[in-house]
């Protein structure tokens, strides 16, 4: 079976076998609410700046409010747009099936709008502003609203210490947030299913997840409208995610 809807069938078959299922996610899912890729950034969003400039500490101390301004940008494009229906329809496999558990490489929260719980961002998430100093020793989340009073300044200080606040996202030779790639590991050890949808695999630690389901015998299913061969997935559903995970979700709810 070649064609698309018996590919669909075979994933939404080993969905309803599963009972444990990892699902990571990258850009690609938040492409359809109007969010570029990194690749599409390479050549868009990104394209007047290099990744040193916007994505690492350095570049943030060499000009801190030109990286804050362009993540404060993105920050309000993000509360612009809306989950698109692969995100509602994974939130919706959330409360189908007992234990999914989504791990995303996205900083935006897409999946939380559509009502997706318990996820975990390896990223880290642009909604989110901590201390460009780690004044409280781990990374301590700071509200907006501890901040957003007076005139705007770029970076604003930080309550506690009154230097720079920063975006709570993972920058080039930085670590992942504490734990989370722990309980990401152990979520690819568990599941019996591993759905990744969106992500070029480029990216370490994140890409290994996978490769970790398929080591201990999982199934693997891939949305992403790429052509290219891909020896990992036993499944590899060519097309975007707003069309493909709905069908996928339609699948499995009319046959349960
Ligand atoms: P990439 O931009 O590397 O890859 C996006 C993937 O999405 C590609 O494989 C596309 O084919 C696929 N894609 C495009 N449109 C799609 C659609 N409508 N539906 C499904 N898939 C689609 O993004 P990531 O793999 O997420 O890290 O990038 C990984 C990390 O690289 C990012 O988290 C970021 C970056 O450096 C940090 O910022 C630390």
């Amino acid at each position: 079976m070649n064609d698309i809807s018996g590919q669909v069938a075979r994933a939404a078959a080993a969905l309803r076998r599963a009972k444990r299922v990892l699902v990571l996610t990258g850009a690609g899912v938040s492409k359809e609410s109007g969010i570029p890729t990194y690749r599409d950034a390479l050549t868009g969003l990104w394209s007047n700046y290099s990744f040193e400039q916007l994505a690492s500490p350095e570049g943030f101390r060499q000009d801190p409010a030109m990286v804050w301004d362009w993540y404060a940008e993105r920050r309000q494009q993000l509360r612009a747009v809306q989950p698109n229906a692969g995100h509602i329809a994974l939130a919706r496999l959330g409360q189908l099936l007992p234990a999914v558990q989504v791990v995303t490489q996205n900083v935006d929260d897409l999946h939380e709008r559509a009502g997706s719980t318990g996820v975990l961002h390896l990223h880290g998430s642009i909604t989110q502003t901590q201390c460009f100093f780690h004044c409280r020793g781990n990374p301590t989340l700071v509200e907006e609203s501890q901040y957003a009073d007076g005139p705007p300044v770029s970076p604003p200080p930080c309550p506690y210490c009154g230097r720079w606040l920063r975006p709570a996202v993972v920058w080039f030779g930085e670590m992942l947030p504490h734990g989370v790639y722990e309980q990401a590991h152990q979520a690819a050890v568990d599941c019996d299913v591993c759905l990744v949808a969106g992500t070029s695999g480029m990216v370490f630690p994140a890409a290994q997840l996978p490769l970790t389901a398929k080591m201990t015998r999982a199934f693997v299913i891939n949305i992403n409208p790429e052509d290219e061969e891909d020896p990992l997935s036993d499944v590899h559903l060519r097309g975007p995610f707003g069309q493909l995970m709905p069908a996928l979700l339609d699948a499995l709810e009319r046959h349960p």
